[in-house]
């Protein structure tokens, strides 16, 4: 099992980026607390992060031409707007979980509408960073 981990816009900037909404967690650290977890599952994981919209849905493309099992993607404000990213998924039998490691329904309403979910297998948000681990956790009960 191969999965994919997108991590969209600004999330680069996880641990000093509004902690007392996104923790004080690294984006490095969320990374090797995956790679941990899929190493003691004996899976490959890879990792990708970009602010730039038309990478993001390059390697979602990718991930859908390369034999991943799965994408977790954290497409962080684009979530809210990107008629694109919701297309590159649409578009890929993949099946990728959107996450998010604050709960978006609980904070302003314009985050409470998601482009991309319903091209999703299912969303797990408002758990930190674990939110990640248990998208991962997800792909590895299937
Ligand atoms: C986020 C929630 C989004 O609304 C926001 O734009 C982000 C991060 C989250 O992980 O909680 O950048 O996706």
């Amino acid at each position: 099992m191969k999965i994919l981990v997108i991590h969209g816009p600004n999330l680069n900037l996880l641990g000093q980026r509004e902690p007392e909404t996104y923790g004080v967690i690294t984006l490095e650290q969320i990374n090797n607390e995956l790679s941990e977890l899929a190493q003691k599952n004996n899976i490959e994981i890879e990792f990708f992060q970009s602010n730039i919209e038309g990478e993001l849905v390059t390697k979602i493309q990718s991930a859908g031409l390369n034999n991943f099992s799965g994408v977790i993607i954290n497409p962080a404000g684009y979530t809210h707007t990107s008629v694109a990213i919701r297309d590159a998924i649409s578009a890929i039998k993949t099946p990728v979980i959107e996450v998010h490691i604050s709960n978006v329904y609980k904070r302003e309403d314009f985050r409470h509408k998601s482009l991309t979910v319903s091209v999703c297998k299912g969303q797990i948000c408002g758990f930190g960073a674990q939110s990640y681990k248990l998208a991962l956790q997800a792909f590895l009960d299937e």
